[in-house]
């Protein structure tokens, strides 16, 4: 769809320009962490209005859970509220509510690659690990769930790195859309 028209449709939609979808397995560690935290630095960086975050699971097994006791207290120690109530990802539904979807790791990747009906939607998944500039080495956020406290650290500084950058492209990307269709850039 022709930017400007995006913009308008999402604007009178919803009232938000960019929604973001991340997703890992269960929908119970990664993804409501990489939820809470881009809310934060969406809350933090004055941007509430224009973007719908949300989060979702490759598998059904923890629908209705809250995220893993482990990651909400880890994440509790950074001062976040990670509380997001698990769901599974509904191709249907998210593919057409979501800009972007965000994937943890490669099984992630393939597994909503193959649930794409459309090149428009297959171009909407993009990899966290695209966006851990500072470990160019990483080429995902390592499932912490079988691990121990100092995964679920490291799982932690990945996606606040993850989140810090990627919020920069966005905004970066929003602007020179709007430059270009000569709409006010703020
Ligand atoms: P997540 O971690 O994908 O980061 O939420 C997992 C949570 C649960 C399971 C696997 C990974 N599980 O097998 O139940």
């Amino acid at each position: 769809m022709e930017n400007r028209k995006r913009i308008m449709a999402k604007e009178n939609h919803e009232k938000k320009e960019i929604a973001l979808l991340f997703i890992c397995l269960g929908n119970i560690c990664r993804s409501p962490a990489a939820h809470a935290i881009m809310q934060r630095d969406v809350d933090e960086a004055g941007l509430s209005d224009r973007f719908f975050i949300d989060s979702a699971g490759i598998g059904p097994w923890h629908v209705g859970d809250l995220p893993d006791r482990r990651m909400r207290q880890h994440g509790a120690q950074r001062g976040l509220d990670i509380s997001h109530i698990a769901r599974q990802f509904n191709a249907k539904t998210d593919f057409r509510t979501f800009d972007r979807i965000v994937v943890m790791d490669e099984d992630n990747y393939r597994a909503i690659a193959s649930k794409a009906s459309s090149e428009a939607d297959r171009e909407k998944i993009i990899r966290m690990s695209d966006y851990l500039l500072d470990h160019p080495a990483a080429h995902s956020v390592p499932d912490p769930y079988y691990g121990d406290g100092s995964d679920f650290e490291l799982a932690l500084d990945l996606i606040e790195e993850g989140c810090r950058h990627l919020l920069a492209a966005i905004i970066k990307e929003e602007k020179r859309i709007k430059k270009e269709d000569g709409l006010a850039v703020d």
